[in-house]
């Protein structure tokens, strides 16, 4: 394929082009729908911001932040990044326009394109596509189940099944600093290297999130933050893991979870799903109650989620479902002659009125290619017009799974076609 064109897609970044954007399309409109569900509003943003919004956002020392940016500086001398994650533009947004002075919680939910400079391999790539959620301004640890609920009930209504969800709290602002401590003191006896002991210094909890095996062994007895929770972390957390019973929503403990972003705060969250190799992570978030105030904000609390859009789909090829093979067209006309088309233009038109999806056989074709054309359209009827036809009044409407033919007066077609599809009139 690459030496018939002359160019090809930036290195890794998948394209979704017919007939697999169909399910690109059911994943992030299934997720979406979830969201919607439980009330949370559309919120539409740009993909550059401020790259400072990162950098106190989402955190210096992450990987996301100071390695995997794609940050540049525009004809204006201002220093703009590809967004490379949603949370901190929807804080910034929600300031900026006031939301978090009107009726709280704030319920918003983005999709889109976001961006990472990371090493591609599958399941990992440099423009990552997320359905994600915000709940801000309500400390509730029923809504953190909400949360959590709302990407459950999107993964599996997807059809999406052998997955898990991995829970935690991070802490809040009274017990996480202490536990900081407790863990550097414990890392700090450890024969680490420089750079993990910098590490340890700088963000000692990233040091538990260690792939090397060597490290994971030295860390088995790291004391956990799960077991110094202050008694108001504590008590939400217990809260929310009972709702997520209440709920059904199944769910294990992961004290070691690790999050690539620095705004977490108590209830933490991963889905995984077992069929995806090294990226198998899709769907992660958490509570954030500390970033509106970070970003210059009132200091309200948040709770939010991104699912992978990309990553689901993969998931559900791992798990041999295909979520969508819709036909793109309910009717296909095919017009023997100049004249027929100029009357089939018409009625495909009137029929996308009542919203019947209609395609047609442009440009010169015979009769055989033209119906070819659409068997493969995936078309239940066919409209054949002729020249004879044309001069009688009437058109073919073909019935395509049997090859049923029925002539019908052209001024009365739209309601036999109506009819005939079961489409109510409107
Ligand atoms: P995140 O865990 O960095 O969280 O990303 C969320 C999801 O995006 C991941 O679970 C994964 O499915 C997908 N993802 C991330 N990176 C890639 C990649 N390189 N290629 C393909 N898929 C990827 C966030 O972004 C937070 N903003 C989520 C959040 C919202 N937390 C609170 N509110």
């Amino acid at each position: 394929m690459a030496d018939r064109v002359a160019f090809v897609g930036p290195k890794g970044i998948p394209d979704y082009v017919p007939p697999q954007s169909a399910e690109f399309v059911t994943v992030r409109d299934g997720l979406t729908h979830a969201a919607r569900l439980a009330g949370y509003s559309h919120i539409e943003l740009p993909v550059v911001e401020d790259t400072r919004l990162f950098a106190r956002g989402v955190g210096e020392s992450t990987d996301v932040v100071s390695k995997e940016m794609y940050t540049f500086t525009d004809h204006g001398d201002r220093t703009l990044t590809l967004r490379p994650e949603g949370t901190a533009g929807v804080m910034r947004a929600v300031i900026e326009h006031g939301l978090d002075r009107g009726p709280l919680p704030v319920k918003l939910s983005y999709a889109g394109p976001f961006f990472r400079y990371e090493r591609p391999q599958a399941g990992r790539y440099r423009q990552l596509q997320q359905v994600g959620l915000e709940a801000i301004g309500v400390d509730d640890p029923a809504l953190d189940a909400e949360v959590i609920a709302v990407a459950d009930a999107g993964f599996r209504a997807l059809g999406l099944e052998d997955f898990r969800l991995e829970v935690t709290s991070l802490g809040d602002d009274t017990c996480r600093p202490h536990y900081r401590e407790l863990l550097q003191d414990y890392l700090f006896t450890l024969p680490l290297d420089d750079q993990t002991r910098r590490r340890a210094e700088i963000n000692p909890l990233r040091v538990l999130d260690d792939k090397r095996p060597e490290v994971r062994e030295m860390t088995t007895g790291a004391p956990l933050m799960l077991d110094h929770l202050s008694p108001t972390a504590q008590a939400h957390f217990d809260k929310v893991l009972d709702h997520l019973g209440a709920l059904g929503v199944p769910y294990v403990i992961n004290a070691r979870m690790v999050r690539g972003l620095d705004y977490y705060t108590k209830t933490t969250f991963e889905f995984v799903h077992d069929g995806l190799g090294a990226q198998s992570g899709i769907g992660g978030g958490g509570r954030y109650d500390g970033l509106m105030a970070q970003l210059g904000g009132q200091p309200l609390s948040g709770i939010g989620f991104g699912l992978g859009v990309d990553r689901t789909i993969l998931a559900l090829a791992a798990e041999g479902k295909t979520t969508n093979s819709a036909p793109r067209c309910d009717v296909f006309a095919v017009p023997l002659g100049d004249d027929a088309k100029a009357t089939l233009v018409v009625i495909a038109q009137q029929l996308r009125a009542h919203g019947i999806r209609v395609d047609l056989a442009y440009g010169t074709r015979t009769a055989k290619s033209a119906l070819k054309a659409a068997d493969r359209s995936g078309a239940a009827l066919a409209l054949v017009l002729g020249d004879r036809d044309l001069a009688n009044g009437t058109l073919e409407v073909k019935t395509l799974a049997t090859g049923n033919q029925q002539t019908v007066a052209i001024h009365d077609s739209a309601t036999h076609i109506r009819t005939a599809l079961a489409v109510p009139a409107n």
